[in-house]
């Protein structure tokens, strides 16, 4: 038996009538920017995740550094956040002109380690950035309380965390802004690069919304920031209003998926992915930790089966970051969990037959 690691084309598949029609209709109307779907987008999302204002843009990293210049980081803040991401999370801060300071992840759910956090403020600290990795919040009681204890803004990495809640209250509501991001394999993918900016805050949206289309004003050709071109297509936004109405049954198969590992795996030799007290976890990977990993990979590999190591080097191992951060060995559990972390087939597309001879070729292993 195969098993993809994505099966993006299936998402195609099961929606090729409407999504053919609303490409079509976007094709037709001679709107490719800024138009009705594209304003419908940002109504919806902010609805799901019932937050005031929904800026839309052209990626999640897009979406994080407009957060960040509306909320005005720049060179001499400290940013915390964790290492063990995709990159676009410490880019954007450096990008900004501050440094990012690296905080140890907890090994359970990979997510910032929020008793670290205090030891890593100083009086430059400017921004908390927490990130949900891979469809699970990371702890935002604890990272709130600390924020308000120490005056600092909490930014939301939830590229990977759509509709992902802590005590039922949606991604997006924990901070100053959520960047979210809607790359083809997240669970709410577009036909290429879309991203989403959420804040309930009425100056930081009215600030994105400008930085969004160079810094333009209420009035065209008239500047009130330095800002980016980073509309999202009118295109892409209706690909992803005709995949909005699927993902909540996606999510829902993600979660089935996930109880099969859970129970399949309850005995084996592999560490399963803890979801913390108040979460819910919309899985957009499947993670779990083995110290033979490498081999593990290779006999699943050899039996068909694709997975994927998310990450393989923390971003402080990296040259252009390795001026931040204290250098290998700072980050001990950031750095373990890149040698046994496995993410394993987890996509809407997948039948359960195929999630239980993922399992049993684990459980062989
Ligand atoms: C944790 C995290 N942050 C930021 C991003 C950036 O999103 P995008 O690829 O849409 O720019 C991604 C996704 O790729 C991500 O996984």
């Amino acid at each position: 038996m195969r098993v993809p690691f994505y099966d993006i084309k299936s998402q195609y598949d099961e929606l090729q009538q409407p999504l053919d029609e609303a490409v079509h209709a976007v094709l037709s109307s001679g709107s490719y920017s800024m138009g009705q779907n594209h304003n419908l987008f940002e109504q919806e999302l902010a609805a799901l995740h019932q937050v005031k204002h929904g800026i839309a843009v052209n990626s999640g990293t897009d979406a994080l550094r407009i957060i960040m210049d509306a909320a005005q980081i720049g060179r001499g803040d400290e940013v915390i956040t964790s290492a063990f991401t995709f990159v676009a999370s410490v880019e954007t801060i450096v990008q900004t002109g501050a440094t990012p300071v690296f905080v140890d992840i907890d090994p359970a759910t990979f997510n910032i380690d929020p008793k670290l956090i205090e030891a890593a403020i100083t009086p430059r600290t400017k921004a908390i950035q927490p990130i949900h990795l891979f469809g699970q919040l990371a702890d935002v009681a604890a990272i709130g309380s600390l924020a308000e204890k120490h005056g600092l803004s909490v930014i939301e990495d939830a590229a990977q965390a759509i509709s992902s809640t802590y005590q039922c209250v949606p991604s997006g509501n924990f901070g100053i802004g959520a960047a979210f991001s809607f790359y083809i394999t997240k669970n709410l993918g577009a036909a290429g690069d879309a991203g989403l900016i959420l804040t309930n805050d009425d100056e930081i949206a009215a600030a994105c919304r400008s930085i969004r289309v160079h810094g333009m004003g209420r009035e065209r050709y008239y500047y009130d920031h330095i800002g980016y071109t980073s509309r999202m297509d009118e295109i892409q936004a209706a690909i992803l209003r005709v995949k909005l109405t699927k993902l909540q049954e996606w999510n829902q198969r993600r979660a089935e998926f996930a109880d099969i590992y859970r129970e399949r795996l309850a005995n084996a030799a592999v560490m399963l992915p803890k979801v913390s007290s108040g979460n819910n976890h919309t899985y957009h990977q499947f993670s779990i930790r083995s110290e033979r990993r490498d081999a593990l990979q290779a006999h699943l590999k050899d039996r068909g089966i694709d997975s994927m190591i998310y990450y393989p080097v923390p971003i402080h191992f990296h040259e252009p970051y390795r001026g931040f951060g204290s250098g290998p060995g700072s980050l001990p559990e950031t750095e373990k969990a890149a040698k046994e972390i496995l993410n394993l087939p987890m996509h809407p597309h997948l039948s359960s037959e195929q999630v239980e001879y993922v399992a049993s070729a684990i459980v062989e292993f």
